[in-house]
């Protein structure tokens, strides 16, 4: 497909976690992506080889991007081998690549995922002429099947879009990298309020906020999975990332504060701040959540909860963080239940728990 520049155009499908597809459509919008369709965890778009690339760099909300290499109404097992070694591979691999097939399949004819996956191996791995190999870069192949229709995506990200690189320790149940900026977004943080994390972990939130205020691209640091594929265009990727660097806002203008009961978790986080670039935009400290002063600005946190906690440590930090937000706004997520407390909340996964994020509704 061609558009009026005459760049190609690409169907691109992008993954994210539940309850996170508006930011990751807001995302698409932003970067001048066309024909945008959300469903349950996932967004698909238009968009040329440059929203790819801007995509992979600039997304701080989504799991990974695919491309679409077909979309066709597919009910039995012959025509998916046809569909599938009719596609010209070559144009995306090299054959010394180490093939992972992936199935998925929702409310269509073709459900036995084993199955699709072995007839997809079948009918790739022939048109490469190959034999799958178990060394050689991992390439991810998705066959995603719904209401019958067939969804060839072949991943360009390699490690999931969390992973930006800073992280490189972290304490007890740390918070995915991408969840931390969609807390940051969901609180509807104003960049000139302080911002503070009390129970700060490794720093994420924190962090992912400084590179929000400051339009760090959250990918400038990692290399993706199409850096070794066939149509992969290096000089457009660099363009991208050039134009990324050069929208960094400058340091030294924010208020954030992180703090951990923990002196080591505190040292982790440093060390992953001054990795992620922003150690300078924040201010680090040792202390009890439970007995310091009322912080200025707004709360963003992700305390312990269930058994990691003694009864009496958890109702003193539930019942301070539903009077810090409430008066002060910010949120904080946990899978703990804290009863009736004048918040409003939303529905999230944190590592694959069912969550809630507490919030004060403007
Ligand atoms: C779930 S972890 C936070 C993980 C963090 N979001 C991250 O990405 O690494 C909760 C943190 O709360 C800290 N904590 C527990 N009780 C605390 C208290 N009373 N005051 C301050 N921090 C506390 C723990 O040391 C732990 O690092």
């Amino acid at each position: 497909m061609q558009n009026e520049t005459n760049t190609p155009t690409r169907r691109l499908v992008i993954t994210c976690q539940s309850g996170l597809e508006s930011l990751v459509k807001r995302e698409c919008e932003r970067l001048g992506c066309t024909e945008i369709i959300t469903t349950d965890r996932l967004i698909s778009c238009s968009g040329t080889d440059q929203n790819m690339y801007e995509l992979l760099t600039w997304s701080r909300f989504s799991n990974r991007v695919y491309i679409e290499l077909v979309s066709s109404k597919i009910e039995d097992f012959d025509t998916l081998y046809d569909t599938l070694n009719g596609l010209k591979w070559t144009d995306y691999l090299t054959g010394k690549e180490r093939i992972i097939v992936e199935a998925a399949s929702t409310r269509s004819t073709l459900e036995h995922t084993p199955t699709i996956q072995s007839v997809s191996q079948r009918a790739i791995f022939s048109t490469l002429n190959t034999p799958n190999l178990t060394n050689g870069i991992e390439v991810h192949i998705l066959i995603l099947i719904i209401d019958n229709m067939a969804h060839i995506l072949l991943d360009i990200t390699g490690d999931p879009l969390h992973k930006r690189g800073y992280r490189r320790e972290a304490g007890e149940a740390p918070i995915k990298e991408n969840l931390a900026a969609a807390l940051v977004a969901f609180a509807n943080w104003k960049y000139t309020t302080p911002l503070s994390d009390p129970m700060c972990g490794s720093g994420t939130i924190a962090i992912e906020a400084v590179m929000i205020a400051r339009n760090i691209a959250p990918g400038l640091a990692r290399h993706f999975r199409v850096e070794e594929l066939r149509f992969h265009d290096s000089a457009v990727l660099q363009q991208v990332q050039d134009t990324a660097r050069s929208k960094i806002y400058p340091s030294g203008k924010y208020t954030v504060t992180a703090s951990d009961i923990d002196p080591e978790m505190i040292r982790v986080a440093r060390w992953n701040a001054k990795r992620a670039g922003v150690d300078g935009d924040i201010i680090f400290s040792v202390g009890d959540y439970v007995s310091s002063p009322t912080s200025e600005g707004i709360i963003i946190s992700n305390p312990l909860y269930g058994n990691r906690l003694q009864n009496n440590q958890i109702d003193a930090i539930y019942q301070r963080l539903v009077r810090d937000v409430g008066a002060q706004w910010g949120g904080f997520i946990t899978s703990h239940d804290i009863g009736k407390n004048g918040l409003a909340n939303k529905k999230l996964l944190n590592g694959g728990e069912e969550c809630r994020f507490w919030y004060l509704k403007g």
